[in-house]
């Protein structure tokens, strides 16, 4: 089979001048990505990714001045995240304007806007004139892709082109920063620390379990699941143990000794962020090991430590 993987930007850009769907490098994970102003091209997003129409799409751009079109109002602190992460792995929910189809939003009065950081994805979205809507590129409900070869896996000849953007350097998909009543209100952890959004802009509000379904329905309990069962593990060396007739993949933080299992190490150097870029892949990994069950650390909760435990958490879902 010819391989769908490229690295050709002006031939991805005439793709999806034409309505097709391309598979984009994001510094978070890889994007499937289409024009935001194209019926066609949305509904094949959501199609190839089998996703639910309630569940709202990213809208991607690469200059704030591209904002005018899509948002009626900018509030105070959204600027200040703004100016401090973008380009990065944040995305904001602000008011939108009519010309955002409710097919992106889900008929949400809302948008989500994010400027990735990625060079190759720059460079795709500055020779384009309209921004890109992109959902994460892994099935509804599958682990994240954070690699070309993790896309091809999933979609291999269905998708026209899989842009070449090497491993995602973040590894978490955005974190995803709302307002309500003005109130920086976080509705998905991920590849910013909740502590570094408060030190940008203060307080801010956590969604409890119960307030993110009607918010964002997409924000699904059951996410980035892998085929084999995945339980999490506070104390590992004795989960191995009462489960030692199984064959057993264990996903550790840092630590290297445990015997008779496959072993996937995060970070040896015990770095949170190290650990979160390694996360996906080592997912995909072992899932694809024919292994009885996954024993996942639980992770310090702090830094990216909360993000990870809350992706392992809605794994085990
Ligand atoms: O890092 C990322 O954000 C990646 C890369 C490709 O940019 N994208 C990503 O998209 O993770 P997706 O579709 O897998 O997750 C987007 C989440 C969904 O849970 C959706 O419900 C939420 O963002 N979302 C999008 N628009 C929203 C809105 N207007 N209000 C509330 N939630 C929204
Ligand atoms: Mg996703």
């Amino acid at each position: 089979m010819k391989s769908v993987i490229t690295e050709d930007i002006a031939y991805c850009q005439e793709l999806l001048r034409n309505n097709e769907i391309v598979a984009i490098p994001t510094e978070t994970v890889y994007g499937l990505a289409g024009n935001i102003y194209e019926e066609e091209a949305i509904k094949k997003i959501f199609e190839m990714k089998g996703r639910p129409l309630f569940n709202p799409l990213i809208v991607h751009i690469h200059d704030i001045s591209q904002m005018d079109a899509l948002v009626k109002e900018v509030p105070e602190a959204a600027r200040a995240l703004m100016k401090t992460f973008w380009p990065g792995p944040l995305t904001l929910i602000l008011p939108k304007k009519e010309g955002v189809s409710d097919l992106i939003t889900a008929g949400k009065p809302t948008v989500g806007i994010r400027m990735p950081k990625h060079r190759v994805t720059r460079a795709l979205l500055q020779g384009l004139d309209f921004p890109l809507a992109a959902p994460s590129a892994n099935p509804f409900t599958k682990i994240s892709s954070t690699s070309s070869q993790h896309v091809a896996s999933y979609f291999g000849s269905k998708i026209p082109a899989i842009l070449e953007g090497g491993p995602c350097e973040v590894g978490l998909e955005s974190t995803i920063v709302g307002f309500e009543a003005g109130v920086p209100t976080v509705y998905r952890k991920g590849g910013i620390s909740i502590a570094a959004i408060k030190e940008c802009v203060g307080q801010v509000k956590l969604l409890t379990k119960e307030e993110k379904a009607p918010v964002a329905p997409g924000m699904l309990l059951k996410h980035y699941a892998p085929s084999t069962k995945l339980m999490i593990s506070e104390t590992v060396a004795e989960t191995i143990e009462e489960h030692a007739h199984l064959k057993i993949g264990v996903l550790s933080f840092f630590k290297t000794n445990y015997e008779n299992c496959t072993v996937k190490v995060l970070s040896e150097q015990k770095s949170l962020d190290e650990a979160a870029q390694h996360l996906f892949s080592a997912l995909h990994e072992l899932d694809q090991m024919h292994l009885d069950v996954i024993i996942a650390e639980r992770f310090p909760e702090e830094g990216l430590g909360i993000s990870i435990n809350d992706r392992l958490e809605r794994a085990v879902h």
